[in-house]
């Protein structure tokens, strides 16, 4: 198998099949403009509460603001309650989402009181009852992300994924992980390969991709159709450009300093576009922060960013960071 092969996630047909995973504080609407003008097939949003939308709150509406630049968007829900998850995806629907992801792997201990997130995996009914709630409303493209199952003792990735397709989803995202793992330990990509051959409907791999040849090893390995890539995206939206120049047999193009501190500016506008006024060093920092990693004094530079008291500081310190560099 090539790892050229085309995603169809119903009748959204991807490229190559190289998603962005949803990521809660990270992939806001600036972060997934970089990350598609790097060439990723699929953006998601960050997990967005049901509850919230159907409430009507604010701060839930704000994490669901789009651009067209990034289209096509998936935005990802969680929730437990199937009439209220689906009440939300037909909001979600109506505002523009082209695909609804749905968040049954969250093991953070928020999600998981209100019954959401990974707690689902300790009822695949219920997947299913919610799965086929969503499906009854909405028709545009309609996936599961989720983890292997709850704990090590608990592994029911196959009884879950089949209760995702008898649903009526068109495809689901796996992070071979249990819940109770968390991050620790490494991604068990056999996992994957085990659900392929389970269901019909397309899997896409997630889980510890964070050098370009590792899109096309995962591929091979698993026979995934698609594969999602999070943490390594952080900083390093070259890693999707890079991967595609493998899969066409190119040279794969290394980001000069210069461009790094290109497209760390371009970020940074875009981060303080989607604030609208508010100011938020913390994440203005992380963000920078991003983009030194693994470069040479980049710790000098995480403690001259921590004693920065504004915006325009922290620009400054960076650029004269990758100035450093560039000599
Ligand atoms: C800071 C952070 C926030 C995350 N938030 C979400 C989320 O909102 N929804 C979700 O399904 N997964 C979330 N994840 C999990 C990622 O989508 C992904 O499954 C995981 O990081 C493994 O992929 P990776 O090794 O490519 O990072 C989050 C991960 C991180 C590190």
């Amino acid at each position: 198998m090539t790892s050229r092969t085309k995603l169809k996630i119903g009748d959204l047909e991807l490229d190559e099949g190289l998603i962005l995973a949803p990521m809660a504080g990270i992939t806001d609407l600036s972060f997934r403009r970089i990350i598609k003008s790097f060439g990723a097939d699929l953006v998601t949003s960050e997990m967005v509460s049901a509850e919230g939308l159907v409430r009507n709150r604010a701060s839930t509406r704000f994490l669901i603001n789009s651009h067209r630049e990034e289209k096509p968007l998936s935005i990802q829900l969680f929730g437990s309650e199937p009439s209220v998850i689906s009440e939300a995806a037909c909001i979600v629907a109506d505002e523009g989402a082209d695909v609804i992801d749905l968040n049954m792997g969250c093991p953070v201990p928020k999600v998981l009181r209100q019954g959401a997130g990974a707690q689902l995996l300790r009822e695949p009914k219920k997947i299913k009852e919610i799965v086929e709630a969503v499906r009854r409303v909405v028709s545009i493209p309609l996936t599961v992300k989720t983890r292997s199952g709850w704990s090590k003792s608990q592994i029911n990735i196959l009884e879950v994924a089949r209760a995702v397709e008898d649903g009526g989803a068109d495809a689901i995202t796996i992070h071979p992980r249990t819940a109770k793992q968390g991050f620790s330990g490494k991604a068990d990509w056999y996992v994957i390969s085990q659900v392929k051959q389970t269901v019909t409907i397309p899997v896409i791999g997630n889980g510890d991709v964070t050098r370009p040849e590792q899109v096309s090893e995962m591929k091979q390995l698993t026979g995934c159709n698609g594969v999602m890539i999070g943490r390594g995206a952080m900083g390093n939206p070259w890693l999707f450009k890079q991967a595609k120049e493998l899969a066409r047999g190119e040279r794969v193009s290394i980001p000069s300093v210069r461009e790094r501190l290109e497209i760390m500016g371009r970020h940074l506008d875009l981060y303080k576009e989607s604030l609208a006024g508010r100011q938020n060093l913390s994440g203005i920092r992380s963000r920078l922060m991003w983009y030194s990693k693994g470069l040479r004094g980049s710790a000098r530079l995480r403690a001259s960013l921590s004693g920065c008291r504004d915006w325009e500081t922290m620009i400054k310190v960076c650029e004269d960071f990758f100035a450093t560099l560039e000599e």
